[in-house]
This record gives structure tokens, sequence and C-alpha cells, in this order.
């Protein structure tokens, strides 16, 4: 298992060492029951994003984390703002992560699901075109369906006029679709903490001052605050900050 620049736990156990893939994966882990963990990268000013992308702010810690949390669930969720905007391609997985995932008795891939009321989605897209396991679309019952679509994706009606998210995560769980990792984007995280439907954060925070004028993480309108408890605090040799939050 690879280790690449040094992560190492602080809280509530500080490891002996430098934590590699199998330490990181088991400290993650895969809940017992149907769970929603977030994954977002932030500078320590709270910015979403440096010149308008969240690449500026991740690095090789973040990157390596990003993509054990990849290895570790059933299917990554992400708003079609994020995958419009970030460019998204299929969700690939290397070698050794595939099989970590067959030995799991895991599918080789998670499932892509992407979240759009206005059904503003190319199917040419690589997220879509290339995807090697296909996709989900959870959107409304009002949203025209672009032509081609349903070639790619199951498009799958939560909601009349606007995306119902728990009914739209539960049809994912019939899908047997339990372990849920959303990489955003804000509209979306904001929505699924109105929702009360965030079981966990794992926010990566980037030594970095962005500076005034990019948003935060979270959008959209207010909603109730809700309390969620610190399970661990990582940090790498460069000063990035990898903290998990999650109910009990
Ligand atoms: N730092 C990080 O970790 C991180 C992570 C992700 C994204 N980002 C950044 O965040 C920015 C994108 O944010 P954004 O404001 O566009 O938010 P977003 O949540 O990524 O996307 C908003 C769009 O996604 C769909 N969507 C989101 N929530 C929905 C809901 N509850 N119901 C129905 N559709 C929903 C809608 O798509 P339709 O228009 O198709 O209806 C909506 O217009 C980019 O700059 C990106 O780089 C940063």
């Amino acid at each position: 298992m690879s280790v690449g620049m040094p992560i190492a736990a602080l809280w509530p156990e500080p490891s002996a060492g430098p934590l590699d893939d199998a330490a990181l994966a088991a400290l993650y882990g895969r809940p017992d029951r149907p769970h929603l963990r977030m994954n977002f990268v932030s500078s320590i000013d709270g910015a979403v994003t440096v010149d308008g992308y969240s690449a500026g702010l991740s690095g090789e810690p973040d990157k390596r984390v990003f993509g054990l949390l990849r290895m570790l669930c059933d299917a990554l969720v992400v708003a079609a703002g994020t995958l419009r905007h970030e460019g998204y391609r299929a969700v690939r997985l290397d070698e050794r992560r595939r099989g970590w995932r067959r030995a799991h008795g895991l599918a080789e891939y998670p499932t892509l699901v992407v979240v759009s009321g206005s059904l503003d989605l190319d199917p040419a897209h690589a997220a879509f075109a290339d995807a090697p396991v296909r996709p989900v679309v959870l959107t409304r019952a009002d949203a025209a369906v672009p032509p081609g679509l349903t070639d790619v994706a199951d498009v799958v009606t939560c909601g009349a006029d606007r995306v119902d998210l728990a009914t739209g995560l539960a049809e994912l769980r019939r899908r047997g679709l339990d372990q849920l990792l959303c990489e955003g984007g804000p509209h979306l995280f904001g929505a699924l903490t109105a929702a009360d439907l965030v079981d966990e954060v794992c926010l990566t925070v980037a030594p970095l001052l962005a500076g005034p004028g990019p948003g935060r993480i979270t959008a959209g309108d207010p909603g109730p605050v809700r309390h969620l408890p610190l399970r661990h605090v990582l940090a790498a040799e460069d000063g990035t900050l990898m903290l998990r939050y999650a109910r009990d």
C-alpha cells in the first residue's frame, strides 16, 4: 500500500507514524448501516474554491483521501452543477483499489449518481458516455428529459416540482447502494443538510488563505443549525488537516 506524503493521526489517538492506505481506509471505514458521507476541501478562511475551482485547494494528501473515499463507497453522488463545472470524468479506480473492492465483495466501481432539477445534462459528457457502471440521475417529474440521456443513465424521478432528496436516497438504497459518498457541491450540501440527511462530513482544510470572494462549502436557503461530533483529526506533512465529523 502506498504512503506518499506522510499523513498521521493527531486525535483521538495519535498514530505512531505515517498511516498507509490500509490504515486510512480503516479509519474512514464503511459503517454497517446506510450512510451519507460528504467530502469537501476548504481553505483556512472557508473558501470552497480558488480561481473558481476546488483544484487550487486540493494537494496530494487531499487527493489521496479523496480517492480512498471513492474506493470505500457504493455510489458517488454529485450535483449537476459541480459535474458540469468541474468537468467530471467517468468514475475510474486503479487496479489496486478495484482489487480492494473485489476482496471486500463490492462492485468493481461505484455507481455515479447525478442530482439535477433541470436535466440540463449532455449524454455525451464523459461521466455518462465512458461510465463503467450505468449512472443514475435523480430528478423531478416536471423536468424534460434530453434526447439520449436514458440511453446512458437511469433517470429516476423523485418529487414533482423539486427533487425530493430523501426519496432519492431511499431509491438508491433500494438498489443496494447503502454507502453514499457525496462530493458536493455547495447547493446540494445545503439541501441535504436542510433535509437532515447528512451522516458524516469529511473536511480537508488546506493551509491557505484564499481571501474574500469565493463561496462556502454550503449554499442555498438557511436552515436549522445541526451538531455533528468530531471523530478524527489527521494531519499531513504539508500542514493539510483532514477532519472527520459524524453522527453517533
Ligand atoms: N471545495 C470543494 O470540495 C468543492 C466540491 C464541489 C464543488 N465545489 C465548487 O462548487 C461550485 C459549484 O457549486 P454550485 O453552486 O453550482 O452548486 P452545486 O450543488 O454543485 O450545483 C448546483 C446544481 O446542481 C443541481 N442541484 C444541486 N442541489 C440540488 C437539489 N437539491 N435538487 C435539484 N438539483 C440540485 C442543480 O442542477 P440543475 O441546474 O441541473 O438543476 C443545481 O443547479 C464550483 O465552483 C465547484 O468548483 C467545490
